[in-house]
């Protein structure tokens, strides 16, 4: 480990603006956002931002100037700008695995210089590059199943970071795919998920692409072996390299599984799981939506990566969504975040931002080896409007937790049905004004005057249909859900994570904190076969081990 180089550690509780910040929370009681807008006519400029074809308005936050300048005076005092340089210059930032953190190489043109050790990178990262598209181009015109007809399915198997990334992007980008060929994933151990993808797909026609940083993961091994078997139901072992490719760091492993070795596709341990889509892991985005759209979200996660690495950070959009999360988190009280795309090809954003978030935050340990004092890592959920009005906002609106909300929303739909998307606009633009304003009794007791109750109903029902407000939001609007627009908002997410683990002075990089179940699940499997009585375990786990036994029938 080369000293000097790892990411600063510094406890941000010890720091005066810190407590400055708790002081402020305190103030920030006294005025309502209403108020606050009604007072200051030049606030919605002074707290929205413009970076190419997003706009990020983050005015109906909880936050006025003194918040914001304290916010960036800890980013300051934290040495952010250092550990952000840190990042981008190769250094070993993941500490705990000794590696380099370097996925924005994945998106830097051909001509840049990213270094890892005095190495330049940028060979190796576009020379997969190049592979994956030759690849495609070949599967697209040349490429013939054992019997020699065209691939018509190809299925990605790979779990968390090698498969929420593409299944979000596969599912993003829908409008963008060429006819003819369906993408499918499966992840899930559960024998369903396979055994449902198979049912409709032909050996003769499909191609699985193995997606495993490692390819030790138990649920994907297992997953390609079952894939594999079925394969051999109907084509022989030297069929193998025409139906199976791979996406891996450990390319030993994939030879060893019957992949030529030309057909796979390597990444390195620079690239993190959950921040590898933009790698050869997107292999499968590239099949859906071809070589041209995928490069062109690598240029749109380029361009954020390098407003990221430039801006001042008062005008930086990743670092200001970070600041605005800390502020809620460690000075709010608030212990969750929502992300709300009104874009049904975003459905699967939070789902796997929840792997991008939360694995990278949920530590309790900080950088010096200590327990943290204050919260981290918040929880992550969301889900896409407007369904989600018709679930879970009853509790945004009235429930008792305060929630920032992230709505994101694109100017110009992906479809004909323009009077679909004036409705969706109008109903986003809605949520968060309704989140803000709130509804309040005296407005709540015309409206039902109005309505004609009598006034002992009104008494009764009023207090009900209140609405307290200033419930805070972020809106994120891009002109269009571009693949180049959608870039940027993963790589503006990407960036947030990396922010708010730095200022929390936590490793966001590493995740022990999945092993103990994996182990545990090893050590449980082989007492599944045994005859004797489950006693090595705790009382429960005994008697679930037991009571699952009588039931078994297979
Ligand atoms: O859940 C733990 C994890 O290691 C994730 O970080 C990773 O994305 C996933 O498992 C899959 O790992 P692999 O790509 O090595 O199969």
């Amino acid at each position: 480990m080369v000293i000097g180089k790892t990411l600063k550690k510094i406890d941000p509780t010890t720091l005066q603006i810190w407590k400055d910040l708790g002081q402020e929370a305190e103030k920030q009681t006294g005025q309502s956002l209403v108020e606050q807008f009604a007072n200051d006519p030049d606030r919605v400029n002074r707290f929205s931002l413009d970076f190419k074809e997003m706009h990020i308005d983050y005015s109906k936050n909880r936050i006025d100037a003194a918040v914001m300048e304290g916010l960036f005076q800890l980013a300051a005092e934290t040495k952010l700008q250092d550990g952000i340089s840190k990042m981008f210059a190769g250094h070993e930032i993941n500490e705990t695995e000794g590696r380099a953190v370097l996925h924005v190489a994945l998106r830097a043109p051909r001509s840049a210089n990213m270094n890892i050790e005095g190495h330049n990178i940028m060979h190796d990262v576009h020379a997969v590059l190049d592979q994956m598209e030759s690849f495609v181009d070949r599967l697209n015109d040349g490429w013939k199943g054992f019997s020699g007809k065209k691939i018509t399915d190809v299925v990605n198997i790979g779990i968390g970071g090698s498969d929420l990334g593409p299944v979000m992007v596969v599912e993003a980008l829908r409008p963008y795919q060429e006819e003819g060929r369906k993408v499918h994933f499966v992840s899930n151990i559960d024998g369903s998920h396979i055994a449902q993808t198979l049912k409709e797909l032909d050996q003769e026609t499909t191609l699985f692409i193995i997606a495993s940083k490692t390819f030790t993961t138990i649920e994907t091994m297992t997953n390609a072996h079952t894939a594999r078997s079925w394969f051999l139901e109907k084509g022989e072992e030297a069929d193998i390299r025409k139906h199976f490719v791979a996406v891996s760091t450990n390319i030993d492993a994939v030879e060893s599984f019957g992949i030529d070795s030309n057909n796979a596709f390597e990444f390195w341990d620079w690239v993190g799981g959950r921040y590898s889509l933009s790698s050869a892991i997107g292999l499968s985005i590239m099949v859906a939506v071809g070589s041209h759209y995928f490069r062109e979200m690598l240029d749109g996660m380029n361009a954020m990566d390098e407003h990221f690495r430039s801006a001042e950070m008062e005008n930086n959009m990743p670092v200001i969504l970070a600041l605005l999360g800390i502020w809620y988190a460690n000075f709010m009280d608030a212990s969750s975040e929502a992300v709300l795309p009104y874009d049904q090809n975003l459905q699967y954003l939070a789902t796997y931002l929840q792997q991008a978030s939360m694995e990278s935050n949920g530590k309790m340990i900080d950088r010096a080896g200590k327990p943290v004092t204050y919260q981290t890592g918040s929880i992550l959920w969301g889900g896409a409007g407007t369904n989600s009005q018709h679930s879970f906002f009853q509790l945004l609106h009235q429930g008792t937790h305060l929630i920032p909300c992230d709505f994101i929303i694109a100017a110009n739909p992906t479809h004909t049905l323009t009077h679909h998307h004036d409705l969706l606009v109008a109903n986003v633009l809605a949520q968060c004004e309704a989140l803000m304003r709130g509804k309040s009794e005296a407005v709540v007791k015309q409206e039902l005057e109005l309505a004609g109750l009598p006034p002992e109903k009104i008494e009764q029902l009023a207090s009900f249909k209140v609405f307290d407000g200033n419930r805070p939001s972020t809106m994120i609007m891009i002109k269009k859900l571009t693949p180049f627009n959608l870039g940027m908002l993963i790589a503006l997410y990407e960036h947030k994570i990396f922010v708010q683990g730095y200022i929390w002075n936590i490793f966001s990089f590493d995740q022990f904190g999945v092993e103990l179940g994996k182990q545990l699940a090893k050590a449980i499997e082989p007492e599944i076969k045994e005859a004797s009585k489950p006693d090595r375990h705790d009382g429960s786990t005994n008697s679930l081990l037991t009571k699952f036994k009588s039931w078994k029938e297979y």
